[in-house]
């Protein structure tokens, strides 16, 4: 029995496919590397002593679906693919809406059409719009300002539908809070490509001298600082997330939006503080206006993921910006060095 990781070899995914192996499956990863290199894959090889299966594929080539389903016996789907720069999604939607909506519904038909009737799927805390957190996972959705969060919210939304249709399926909506850190080892962790659009690689390329200074955005939101709170989870406790919906996929029907965060708010001053203890390295920074779109505040209630999942989060901040800086500072140019 196999499990098919699209987007295997992004951030989340890579990290995702090495719990996978370290609990025991068989992993197939599919990716077409648009934000990733195959570097990754093979560093989660070393790192797990096991091998996995990897296609250059993307999620929209039927055929190349088809191909992957033949070849091997998947039982569960864990759908990360897809293009995810808030910004870039206002300034070219449809590319967006193919990518992520059209790309979604292929690989849901190809798994029908293949016996295959499990998917987790890469949610957003963003589907929550103007909602007050901390956020509850049966709060009315799709208040969401920009259209990547809305591919998010209407993927949701095909699954919830093709559950109602079809009693076989089974669809875990994972909506993450904020994935920052990497494996402890060093060996793997976020590679965003140019300049990075969120806060801790751009405090972790501003730490080994990438980039000058950081820019906080407000420091007059009706936080405890002012500065913008949002709830960082470590990428490998979300790995270790995704393998509990993994199994509770395969035990239940029905579609089930399930929070993976720690429940704790972080302020951008306090994860600044955080990163400087861990990494002993002073990082300077400007406050200038609010981002556009920004929220105040987003934290989770983690309720339902210990209940449905017996998911706890384990890293604190502390381990989120040491296993960062450990990372940052030994592939200062990411996989490619
Ligand atoms: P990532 O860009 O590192 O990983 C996505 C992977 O999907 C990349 O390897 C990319 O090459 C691949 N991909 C994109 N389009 C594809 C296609 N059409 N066919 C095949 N492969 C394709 O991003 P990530 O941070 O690991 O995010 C993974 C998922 O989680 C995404 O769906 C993202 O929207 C979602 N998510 C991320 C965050 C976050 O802050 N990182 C928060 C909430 C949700
Ligand atoms: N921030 C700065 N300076 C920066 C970058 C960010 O001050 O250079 C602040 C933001 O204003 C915000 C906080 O740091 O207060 C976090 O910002 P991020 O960009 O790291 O994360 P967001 O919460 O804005 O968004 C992220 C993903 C979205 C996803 C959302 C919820 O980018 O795709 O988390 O999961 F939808």
């Amino acid at each position: 029995m196999a499990i098919l990781v699209t987007g295997g070899a992004g951030y989340i995914g890579s990290h995702t496919c090495l719990e996978l192996l370290r609990s025991g499956y068989d992993v197939v990863s599919l990716d077409n590397y648009y934000n990733s290199s195959p570097e990754a894959l093979k560093r989660v090889m070393k790192l797990a002593g096991k091998e996995l299966t990897a296609y250059d594929c993307d999620i929209r080539d039927r055929g190349g679906l088809q191909k992957i389903f033949s070849e091997h016996a998947i039982e569960v789907v864990i759908h990360f693919a897809g293009l995810k720069a808030v910004g870039e999604s206002v300034r070219i939607p449809l590319a967006y809406y193919e990518n992520n909506v059209a790309g979604s519904v292929t690989l849901l038909q190809e798994m029908e059409k293949a016996g295959v009737h499990c998917i987790v799927f890469s949610s957003s805390a963003t589907v929550y719009g103007d909602n007050d957190p901390p956020y509850v996972e049966d709060m009315p959705t799709g208040a969401v300002t920009n259209p990547y969060g809305r591919t998010k919210y209407i993927i949701e939304e095909i699954l919830k539908d093709a559950c109602a249709a079809n009693e076989a399926l089974s669809a875990v909506l994972l909506r993450y809070f904020n994935p920052i850190g990497a494996d402890s080892s060093g060996q793997m962790g976020e590679n965003p490509n140019g300049i990075p659009n969120n806060l801790m690689p751009y405090i972790a390329q501003v730490a080994v001298g990438k980039l000058s200074e950081l820019q906080i955005f407000g420091d007059d939101y009706p936080t405890p600082d002012g500065t913008g709170v949002r709830d960082y989870i470590h990428v490998s406790d979300l790995g270790v997330g995704h393998v509990k919906a993994v199994a509770y996929a395969m035990e239940h029907t029905g579609a089930q939006a399930i929070n993976l965060g720690t429940g704790k708010g972080v302020s951008v001053l306090e994860l600044v503080r955080a990163f400087e203890k861990a990494s002993g390295v002073n990082i300077p920074y400007k406050i200038v206006p609010r981002r556009a779109g920004d929220i105040p505040a987003s934290y989770a209630d983690p309720g339902k993921a210990k209940e449905l999942l017996g998911f706890v989060t384990q890293r604190t901040v502390d381990d989120m910006c040491a296993d960062t800086w450990k990372w940052q500072s030994g592939n200062p140019d990411g996989y490619k060095a």
